[in-house]
């Protein structure tokens, strides 16, 4: 019974070890999606990949410093907008690292 009980801890904190590694994976995955997934909601008006369709600018060829820095722009005010500034208030500084990263990389990709 102590013996059992031993294994049982052992098991427990074995188990703890995993499930502590498997999150430290999925928030590093979670990360780069997040970016992604931010990005997908420019598509709407910034068109595919950010290479846009129409009248609203094209945003493909922006690095993730500019981008970041265009957006925080944007959510402070700083820089004028009729859609931006709105749509840039949702995200925290986080999420608009995130996004500016991934469409950093797209433009390293030349898409
Ligand atoms: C509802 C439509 C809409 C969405 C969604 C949208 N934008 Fe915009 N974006 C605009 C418009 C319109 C402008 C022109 C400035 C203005 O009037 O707001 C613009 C301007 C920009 C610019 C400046 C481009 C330039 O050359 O001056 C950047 C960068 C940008 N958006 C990035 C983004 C990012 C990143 C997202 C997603 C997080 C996003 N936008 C989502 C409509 C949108």
């Amino acid at each position: 019974m102590f013996l059992l009980g031993k294994t049982g801890k052992a098991a427990l904190s074995c188990l703890a070890g995993t499930l502590a590694l498997a999150g430290a994976a999925t928030t590093q995955a979670q990360e780069i999606s997040r970016g992604e997934v931010i990005a997908t909601t420019c598509y709407t008006c910034h068109g595919t990949y950010g290479v846009s369709p129409g009248a609203i600018p094209s945003i493909n060829e922006i690095s993730a410093d500019r981008m970041a820095a265009i957006l925080q722009a944007y959510r402070s005010g700083q820089r004028v907008a009729t859609v931006m500034g709105r749509h840039a208030s949702g995200y925290t500084d986080e999420e608009i690292r995130e996004v500016a990263q991934y469409f950093g990389k797209l433009q390293k990709r030349g898409k």
